[in-house]
């Protein structure tokens, strides 16, 4: 399979193998290339469990898909977080550092993360802020799946911070959605 895949690569963009890894590894920062060579928390959870959210993102930029789940406790505290990303490189790396920096976090501080810290703490360049978004975006559906399971749970209810920020990001993607 890996010598298919070399092959397809060699032909289809005419230049060697060890030159465009060369090229890859020139363009990106090596923390992308460490979350790509090896992502953490791939996997999936049972997405009926009550306390799992999942959420479902696709880029209308490249159509890449990325899928994240959490496990939050009954205090709101994100105890694991799994993704499966089909997507290029920076999002593997978007999702695999965000599920990183999640877990162990309260869902209200969990949302405080967005893309512009994914990208600068990956060093992305602006072309690829968009894949960054895309795991913002898939946190934010995997909390908003989770709530609508959880609709007594007090980060539900009433006026409270969470409602808040989750105002603030829809705001924000409204903005994202006029500009592009
Ligand atoms: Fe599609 Fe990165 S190019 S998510």
């Amino acid at each position: 399979m890996l010598q298919l895949f070399k092959q397809t690569q060699k032909s289809l963009f005419n230049i060697p193998l060890s030159n465009s890894l060369l090229q890859i590894k020139r363009f990106y920062d090596q923390k992308v290339i460490d979350h790509f060579e090896n992502p953490r928390n791939v996997g999936t959870f049972d997405a009926d469990e009550l306390d799992i959210g999942t959420g479902l993102h696709g880029s209308l930029a490249c159509g890449d898909v990325m899928k994240i789940q959490l496990k939050i406790d009954k205090e709101g505290i994100i105890e694991d977080a799994k993704f499966k990303t089909y997507g290029c490189g920076s999002a593997i790396a978007s999702s695999s550092f965000l599920t990183e920096q999640i877990k162990g976090k309260h869902i209200e501080k969990a949302l405080g993360i967005n893309n512009k810290d994914i990208a600068k703490e990956l060093n992305l360049p602006p072309q690829k802020f968009h894949c960054s978004l895309m795991a913002q975006q898939a946190l934010k559906s995997a909390f908003l799946n989770w709530r609508e399971k959880n609709q007594d749970h007090k980060c539900v209810s009433g006026n409270n911070t969470t409602s808040k920020k989750l105002r603030e990001l829809a705001e924000e993607d409204k903005e994202q959605e006029e500009k592009n």
